[in-house]
């Protein structure tokens, strides 16, 4: 993948630049070679002076204020939603184009929710300030579906998401890891960032429960699937579980389709030449994509694709995907990469 388009961007400022998704823009950024003649790295007052080393140079993370967007011309934010809400209008408000990673903006009809590969085009001639990163659960999940609803068309759709600690950011991450060696030390876990002990556990909450009984992941997913596959009445179904894995959030989906399809293997190679998807699926030889395999990767694996006989037209499969990479800083990436593009070519 080239961001080639990237190169002419005059500052970009990191707003949440000592998290776990930006610190994994940091790594893309030096991985693609792509360098800023400014750059800023902004987080709370808690990192101030805090020292991260990016392409070559030392840079020393700066408190987040009101002042900080002067003369950025890029914004990435990666913080909590409360943060987004203070800051991204000041950031507007300074003439900087903000792409955010929260879920604040995210359903507001002006704002472009943007998957490349799906809805990219929505960006030709785009003049608002502010484009959302899709939920990280989303984007593995309408990568898969696409293709199904260009050929075949969907009738309905149910969800279950395995995602790991990484998704709840970094103290969630390290929590993992100090109450596994806690329990293997025979010493009582603290529970800090999850309702429930995470290590050797799974929790079936993410998000606060809404009035519905959805939990806000669960209603972010069904929200997200049906604004940027463009399918406003979308039957879709969704249940967020927390699984003590640290990278890589996978996806069992069941989907009922409009018209049949001949094979497994049509469905296979559908999704084989579909940008950013790539299918490893040999079950009879323990093939297939896990958490482990996703991680540090571009790309969004399919496995177990399968007949669902208990329905017309029914397909199960297995979809997964790094959630800090495709999840969230590498489609940032890839979304200001296109933008940029356009806007050159006009
Ligand atoms: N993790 C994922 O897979 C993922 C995927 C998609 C979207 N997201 C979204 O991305 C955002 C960040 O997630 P994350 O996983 O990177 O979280 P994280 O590891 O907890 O990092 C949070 C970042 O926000 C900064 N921050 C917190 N409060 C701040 C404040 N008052 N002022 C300035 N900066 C502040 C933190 O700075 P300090 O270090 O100084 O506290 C840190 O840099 C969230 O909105 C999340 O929902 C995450």
């Amino acid at each position: 993948m080239k961001l080639s388009h990237l190169e002419g961007i005059e500052s970009f400022a990191i707003v949440g630049a000592t998290g776990l998704v930006g610190q994994e823009m940091l790594d893309l950024l030096c991985e693609h070679k792509i360098k800023f003649p400014k750059v800023k790295l902004l987080a709370s007052a808690n990192s101030v002076g805090e020292k991260i080393d990016f392409a070559g140079e030392e840079y020393e993370v700066e408190e987040l204020t009101v002042n900080s967007f002067d003369g950025v011309e890029v914004a990435f934010f990666s913080v909590p939603n409360e943060v987004t809400q203070k800051y991204v209008p000041i950031a507007v408000a300074s003439g900087s184009l903000v792409i955010d990673d929260s879920s604040v903006y995210r359903q507001k009809a002006d704002v472009a929710l943007i998957v490349p590969e799906i809805n990219g085009a929505l960006l030709k001639d785009y003049t608002e300030k502010i484009i959302s990163v899709p939920n990280c659960t989303t984007t593995p999940l309408v990568l898969a579906l696409k293709p199904l609803e260009d050929k075949y068309g969907i009738e309905r759709v149910v969800v279950s998401s395995y995602q790991s600690v990484s998704g709840a950011g970094r103290k969630a991450f390290e929590e993992l890891s100090s109450q596994t060696a806690a329990l293997l030390n025979g010493k009582e876990p603290e529970i800090s960032a999850f309702p429930h002990r995470i290590a050797f556990n799974c929790i079936p909450e993410i998000g606060q429960v809404t009035e519905n009984g959805n939990t806000s992941e669960e209603e972010k997913v069904i929200k997200e699937t049906r604004k940027i596959l463009d399918l406003p009445d979308l039957n879709i179904s969704s249940t967020a579980v927390r699984v003590p894995t640290f990278s890589g959030h996978g996806l069992s989906v069941n989907v009922e389709l409009n018209n049949d399809f001949q094979s497994i293997e049509e469905v296979r190679e559908l999704w084989d030449s579909f940008p950013g998807l790539k299918v490893i699926d040999n079950p009879e030889h323990h093939i297939y994509p896990t958490h482990v395999e996703c991680s540090g990767s571009d790309l969004t694996f399919i496995g177990r694709a399968r007949r669902d006989s208990s329905i017309k037209s029914g397909l199960n499969f297995w979809v997964i995907t790094d959630n800090l990479r495709k999840g969230a800083a590498l489609n940032a990436l890839q979304t200001l990469e296109l933008l940029y593009k356009y806007r050159r070519m006009s």
